[in-house]
């Protein structure tokens, strides 16, 4: 089976270019499973509803988030709305698994795809130069050690290449995929660990690469040459859709091959 992951959607420049393409690449791939981060998706800082429905009916089965999930407050009586065995879209809206317990929202979602296969999400965050949260290597033991099915795609929002490499190493052979996320520039070390396992540091934003990781670039540089607080917004230039795409064994879980996407306008 196929599986498709869109990385970080930043501001309106990101929607529109994944909403160009991920129709097509759904198809031409024949997609069963369509997983989008969408922590940057409103102007840069986090998901409305209204923008989680919209990318929802593009197409995707599960959004993930990250450290920007609580940027708009409407997003979290979205969650809160979610039954913890519904199937519902705010149910298949995730923030980080590894956050203080008892906050709004889950870690996981386990669903079928349309052709019956049995598939689970988790999304877990780094503590390398982050905020100090729950340590996302003993949260994936545990919460590995429920899920019933063979198809995990785990989502790995960190700063740090040596702590996503870590967790990509950890989860070998007990998982589908490790994708990481959060630092909005793909890497080319996309690989198939030894135990099975489908690798990547990062997946790249899906957003306006005329930027500094998405925000406007004049905003950003005078805030290094200054050190001065300043107002940060989404640039539009050269959007591109950033994905991984990861073929797997449906009965086993097990990757046989990923491949890097880029595509702009
Ligand atoms: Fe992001
Ligand atoms: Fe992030």
């Amino acid at each position: 089976m196929n599986i498709l992951f869109v990385g970080d959607i930043f501001g309106s420049a990101g929607r529109r270019i994944v909403r160009e393409h991920i129709g097509h690449v759904r198809r031409a791939h024949e997609v069963d499973l369509t997983i989008v981060n969408v922590e940057n998706a409103a102007g840069g800082f986090g998901v409305t509803p209204q923008i989680a429905e919209d990318i929802f009916e593009m197409g995707a089965d599960v959004l993930t988030t990250g450290n920007h999930v609580w940027d708009k407050k409407e997003l979290i009586d979205y969650l809160k709305s979610a039954a913890s065995d519904g199937e519902e879209r705010p149910r298949r809206l995730l923030r980080p698994a590894n956050f203080s317990p008892g906050l709004p929202g889950y870690g996981v979602f386990e669903g079928k795809t349309q052709g019956g296969v049995d598939y689970a999400v988790l999304q877990l965050q780094g503590r390398v130069f982050m905020t100090a949260i729950d340590d996302p290597f003993r949260a994936a033991d545990a919460l590995l050690a429920n899920i019933k099915a063979k198809v995990i795609v785990v989502d790995f929002h960190g700063e740090a290449t040596s702590e996503k490499v870590a967790m990509g190493w950890y989860l070998d052979g007990r998982v589908t995929a490790v994708l990481g996320t959060h630092t909005h520039v793909p890497t080319a070390d996309e690989r198939i660990l030894p135990l099975g396992t489908a690798f990547q540091t990062d997946v790249g934003m899906s957003g306006p690469y005329d930027s500094i990781i998405g925000v406007e670039k004049d905003m950003v540089l005078q805030k290094f040459l200054t050190g001065m607080p300043g107002k940060f917004e989404a640039a539009k230039g050269n959007p591109r859709m950033c994905a991984a795409l990861v073929t797997c064994d449906a009965r086993t879980g097990r990757a046989s091959q990923i491949q890097r996407i880029m595509l702009g306008e």
